[in-house]
């Protein structure tokens, strides 16, 4: 009686011991997780509540907290709130014209407004890509912003300021398409600045500067 006790006891440890080292790491991987979805929540609550989010159904298209992978969208991470407030209301309003945006927005409250833009402008700015290098390029397109002046309104390292927003590392494309649209008279600037700016601008200008401004990386405002 004894031994087939002792021998069952041995069993169950051996079994134990067996799937202590088989579940282990799956047991530390899964705590892990816990972990890490714990952080991920913390920094929900922190950026306004529970998922999901508003702001998440921008992600698609702007990534996440704001920094698309994709140089063909706007960066929205650490723009200042009036400017992305600004925006958003342009849209909804008619003054910008976007086949994705200006659906999107103007089925948006005050209040969501006024809450997208205080999420988005406490985000970290990062650079949208890197794109090919290009040296030639690139000093044409710092000659043309220095000649053009555009830090006098962009803020230092363009960056952004209380005047206009952060171009610094914003995609090639999404500058490509902006700066074109201004020169077109498309996308008016209120204070017709960019208006005039961009219609100065040659398309070969247009095409090195957002060049040289997709290789900056943003400093903090
Ligand atoms: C389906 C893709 C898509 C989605 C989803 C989307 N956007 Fe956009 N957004 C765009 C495009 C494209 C533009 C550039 C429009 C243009 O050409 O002027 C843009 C531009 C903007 C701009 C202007 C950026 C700038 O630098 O001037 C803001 C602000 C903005 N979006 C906010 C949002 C917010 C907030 C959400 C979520 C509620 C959102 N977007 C969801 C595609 C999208
Ligand atoms: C006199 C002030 C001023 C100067 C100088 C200026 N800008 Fe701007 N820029 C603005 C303002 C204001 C806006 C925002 C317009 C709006 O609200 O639609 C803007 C917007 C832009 C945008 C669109 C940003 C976005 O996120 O959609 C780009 C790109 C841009 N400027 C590039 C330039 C470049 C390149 C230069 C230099 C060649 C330049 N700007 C010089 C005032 C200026």
């Amino acid at each position: 009686m004894k031994r087939v006790f002792v021998i069952g006891a041995l069993t169950a440890a051996v079994a134990l011991v067996g799937a202590g080292t088989v579940y282990g790491p799956e047991i530390y991987a899964g705590y892990r997780f816990m972990n890490a979805l714990d952080e991920h929540d913390a920094e929900y609550q922190a950026n306004g509540g529970a998922w999901p989010q508003l702001q998440d159904s921008c992600a698609l298209c702007h990534g996440a907290h704001g920094q698309p992978q994709n140089a063909q969208f706007a960066s929205l991470a650490g723009q200042s709130e009036a400017y992305i407030e600004e925006q958003l209301r342009a849209f909804a309003e008619g003054r910008r014209h976007s086949p994705q945006m200006s659906p999107l927005a103007a089925n948006l409250s005050d209040e969501q407004i006024k809450q997208l833009a205080h999420y988005f402008s406490r985000q970290k700015a990062g650079r949208t890509e890197s794109p090919a290098s290009d040296k030639e390029l690139e000093q044409r397109g710092q000659a043309t912003v220095t000649a053009k002046g555009c830090t006098a309104c962009h803020g230092e390292g363009l960056a952004g300021g209380p005047i206009a927003p952060r171009i610094a590392g914003q995609g090639k494309l999404y500058l490509i398409d902006q700066l074109s649209a201004f020169k077109r008279g498309d996308r008016k600037d209120p204070t017709q600045a960019m208006n005039a700016l961009a219609s100065s601008l040659s398309e070969g200008e247009i095409l090195a500067a957002a060049h040289y401004l997709s290789t900056l990386t943003p400093t903090k405002q």
